[in-house]
């Protein structure tokens, strides 16, 4: 269970193809735990660029796919075939290639705009906690949708999903999930790799308030050596 005051514990790895590596296997692994323990395994997946080694590893490693359900934990609105969709990096790179029943599979309607389709996605996202969460990072400390300076929902009980208008990563319309749904979960995953990070991550051992910390107490933070603070590597 993601307990609710804890800090995160940090999981340093020469580089992303360990990362990648190790990450598909720990997956896998919960994945087997869940299905022998409740029949199920609901996983929500992580858009951007740095899941994509870690997807394409699964088909190879996974198993008992009839008993997976994907959801998202954000998207980009824009129309399904185009290549920035999250919905699409997933199925190129893993879930086209795996029986996953298509009705187990959650895209979030995103190409029916922001508040329509954040509607839409409420109505579909189960009540029990996800077994795992899989979430990355941005550059400013962002996770999901959740961007610095907007509403992170995370009040329990307040709508599990967010409309997005004015992103400050493009596209600017966009939904997702909130900061208490996201926790709403046994498990929850960070994905950092690259220098391009280490601000976020310094400004998250400072204790600063950024979407990243606020939904990742308590959660397991997978980064590569070049994302860690350079003034801590020894
Ligand atoms: C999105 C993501 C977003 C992403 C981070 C990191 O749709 O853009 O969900 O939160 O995880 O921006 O992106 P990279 O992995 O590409 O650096």
């Amino acid at each position: 269970m993601l307990e609710e005051n804890a800090l995160p514990r940090w999981h340093i790895y020469p580089d992303q193809e360990q990362i990648s590596t190790h990450l598909a296997a720990a997956i896998t692994r919960m994945a087997a735990e869940a299905i022998a323990l409740r029949g199920a395994f609901h996983l929500v997946v992580a858009g951007g660029n740095t899941p994509r080694a870690t997807y394409a590893r699964l088909p190879s490693m996974g198993r008992d796919w009839q008993h997976w359900h994907i959801y998202h934990g954000d998207e980009r609105c824009l129309p399904p075939e185009d290549p920035e969709r999250n919905s699409l990096m997933l199925a190129q790179t893993w879930l086209s290639q795996v029986p996953i029943p298509s009705a187990q599979i959650h895209t979030i309607p995103a190409e029916a705009g922001a508040s329509e389709a954040a509607r839409r996605y409420a109505a579909i996202l189960p009540a029990q906690r996800f077994d795992l969460v899989l979430l990355g990072l941005g550059e400013d400390g962002h996770t999901a949708s959740l961007f610095p300076g907007h509403d992170w929902g995370q009040e329990k009980g307040s709508s599990p999903t967010l409309s997005i208008l004015d992103a400050a990563k493009p596209p600017p319309q966009r939904v997702s999930l909130s900061a208490w749904r996201l926790r709403h979960t046994h498990a929850l995953f960070f994905l950092a790799c690259g220098s391009g990070k280490q601000d976020a991550i310094a400004a998250w051992l400072r204790g600063e308030n950024i979407p990243a910390a606020v939904v990742g107490r308590g959660a397991d933070v997978w980064l590569d050596m070049a994302a860690w603070p350079e003034r801590l590597q020894g």
